[in-house]
């Protein structure tokens, strides 16, 4: 089974955990990356930022490449960048498993959900703080994971926004109701405090960065973390 159907496979209404790799030592990525997979993360979460759609620059296919050799982990691509269509294979060469791009990028949401599809990827779709809700809604039945940004994109080490909850909960309603598996994402101040506000609202997959790369007992602890709450399916 490729990694896209084992993302596909992971439970929807459980607690997962993807550590993003922002918050990591960035001279030692393949020390990094073993904490996090032996520490027990199912999911690695790579944000590529062009210094156009967010005001800072991370890294790209290259990198993704020389990690994909050291990983056997769904690696879980967030594009925070403009025209996403144009470097769909480049991200998908490097070993993406997963594609989630923004939906405020300007380009037709559907057809960069074919073409992430078409790769043999899954989809997924994020939206800034101020995006409503119904921004992404209409997509539900194409998407296999939406996530939702509790800071403003572009850094690590934000605090959590407890007042996207609402917005949570509205897409969590809406997962519900339209009865296929998609996964509900949340991104940006998740630790092992905010976890508990974000799981209430109905998030399960969890982005950490900050958290698990910089927790003084170790990622495996902060994984355990995380992993105690519980999320809500029907609110
Ligand atoms: C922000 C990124 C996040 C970020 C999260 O633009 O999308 O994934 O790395 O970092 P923490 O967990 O430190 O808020
Ligand atoms: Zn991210």
């Amino acid at each position: 089974m490729n990694k896209a159907e084992l993302l596909k496979k992971l439970p929807y209404d459980k607690i997962t955990v993807a550590p993003s790799l922002l918050a990591a030592d960035f001279s030692r990525l393949g020390e990094e990356l073993k904490a996090v997979e032996d520490g027990g993360a199912e999911i690695l979460h790579l944000d590529v930022m062009d210094g156009h759609f967010v005001p800072n620059i991370s890294f790209g296919p290259p990198v993704i490449k020389a990690l994909r050799k050291h990983s056997n982990l769904i690696f879980d691509t967030h594009l925070m960048i403009t025209d996403p269509l144009r470097y769909l294979e480049a991200f998908a060469e490097s070993g993406s498993d997963a594609i989630t791009f923004h939906i405020e990028c300007g380009s037709d949401p559907r057809e960069v959900i074919k073409g992430i599809h078409r790769l043999g990827l899954a989809a997924g779709i994020s939206l800034k703080p101020k995006t409503p809700a119904s921004a992404i809604i209409p997509y539900l039945d194409q998407l296999d994971l939406i996530l939702v940004m509790s800071v403003e994109p572009g850094f690590g080490g934000q605090s959590f926004m407890a007042d996207m909850m609402p917005k949570t909960a509205e897409i969590r309603r809406a997962i519900q109701a339209c009865g296929r598996p998609v996964h509900l994402q949340i991104d940006g101040g998740i630790d092992a405090k905010t976890v508990h506000t974000a799981a209430g609202a109905g998030a399960a997959m969890m982005v950490a960065g900050t958290a698990v790369f910089r927790h003084p007992k170790g990622a495996a602890e902060a994984i355990k973390l995380l992993r105690e709450a519980k999320p809500a399916m029907d609110i």
